[in-house]
């Protein structure tokens, strides 16, 4: 192959500084919320939704506004090595059917839905669909929009996305478990996030995210539950047998979340898990950034955080993952969730790569001949790399940064 290639002029060698991993995946990124990216992360989940979130994400209702933070973010997303991208747009159709134009023309592998929050209860009434048939309404047309994009070859999809639990209408999720059923479109949504978030579904439903989605048809193949942090064992076991996964966001976690995710038992309990950002939760658009972080939440779960609590209670033994781990969440595991069959070089998959250059300018890594074993040298990448670190991206065998 290597001969072939050479002699038709298309044969690039790796220097002695590069290194080529499989394209990362981003499992759950609010497009919307790119301008608040990095700001306004000291209140709660719930009232930052109501005060900072809703607010931006109904200015989307201008479409020169979305389509120009829309450039910018998959762009940014691309140049950090996101291949595959799964998107929260907002309510407004035009233009979360412009964030899949825009993914389809600059080459990410994109899932992206149509945000569907119509609970009068829980959403103002400047950003909420004007009623459950008109947010199904347009669930549907958003999903037949995407699928008839043209030269759209199945690179990017719709996704059917309640908002979450609080923010629907027992009808909405009823509507959108039927749509899922009908169309065949893959399903997103929040998880037993916070503390407040799930004891909300609790006393509404007198059971978890988990069950509660399973009851409206939610919980489907496919299905990527974000955070997923105050899920049971029970609740692990429907989410493994109903074959969905978990989007882990470990840094938007620490702001949100109240807690730390179970993600070794999740794991063990054979539950297919990947990383999300979750755009502007997580001040990131890194999915490097997230498995390093990964890492150290489940560091900081296993050794405890408070040293006022004595170590046998402070401490959660054997929660711990490592570096194969998170470079395996970053690539094949966010793969899995989504049943794609990439994340992995293989004879046959589709060519998502990242290129990395230890030597490029800025670099913070480096390795050392003599000195780093190949296992090292991942585990530098993984620690260490930066955007400054990437000169190359391919989704699908094509350059897209
Ligand atoms: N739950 C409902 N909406 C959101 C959101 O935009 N971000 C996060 N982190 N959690 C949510
Ligand atoms: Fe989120």
């Amino acid at each position: 192959v290597a001969e072939a290639a050479a002699r038709a002029n298309r044969l690039t060698r790796l220097g002695p500084s590069q290194y080529l991993i499989p394209g990362l995946v981003d499992l759950h990124i609010h497009a919307p919320q790119f301008p608040q990216m990095g700001k306004n992360l000291h209140l709660p989940l719930e009232d930052w939704l109501q005060k900072c979130t809703f607010p931006l994400e109904a200015r989307y209702a201008d479409q020169a506004f979305a389509e120009a933070v829309y450039g910018e973010l998959v762009a940014t997303l691309l140049a950090n090595g996101t291949t595959t991208a799964v998107y929260f747009a907002t309510v407004h159709l035009p233009a979360s059917v412009a964030l899949a134009r825009i993914c389809l023309a600059k080459g990410q592998r994109a899932y992206v839905g149509r945000v569907a929050m119509d609970n009068p209860d829980e959403c103002p009434p400047f950003y909420r669909d004007a009623s459950t048939d008109e947010g199904l309404a347009l669930t549907r047309d958003f999903i037949s929009e995407v699928r008839a994009l043209a030269l759209n070859g199945g690179l990017v999809q719709p996704v059917v996305t309640p908002r979450f639990i609080p923010s629907c209408t027992d009808r909405m999720l009823e509507g959108l478990g039927r749509i899922a059923a009908d169309t065949k479109a893959i399903v997103q949504t929040h998880c037993s996030e916070s503390d407040w978030q799930h004891s909300y579904v609790l006393s509404r439903y007198g059971k978890s995210d988990t069950e509660a989605l399973a009851g409206f048809g939610l919980m489907r193949q496919r299905t990527v539950l974000a955070h997923a942090n105050f899920i049971s064992a029970a609740d692990m076991g429907v989410i493994k047998r109903q074959g969905a996964g978990i989007a882990h966001c470990p840094l938007s976690n620490y702001y949100f979340s109240n807690a730390v995710f179970p993600l070794r038992r999740a794991l063990d309990a054979g539950v297919h898990v990947g990383l999300g950002t979750d755009i502007s939760g997580g001040p990131s658009p890194s999915i490097l950034d997230n498995g390093r972080q990964a890492i150290a939440a489940s560091r900081a779960l296993e050794e405890g955080v408070d040293p006022a609590e004595p170590p046998g209670e402070r401490r959660r033994p054997g929660t711990r993952i490592d570096f194969r781990e998170a470079f395996w969440l970053s690539t094949r595991g966010g793969a899995e969730v989504l049943g794609l069959d990439a994340g992995v070089f293989r004879d046959g998959a589709p060519f998502d790569a990242v290129l990395l250059d230890l030597a490029a300018p800025g670099s913070n890594v480096r390795a050392f001949d003599g000195v780093d074993s190949h296992q090292d040298v991942l585990e530098k990448i993984v620690n260490l790399a930066t955007r400054a670190n990437i000169k190359g991206v391919w989704a699908e065998g094509r350059k897209v940064a």
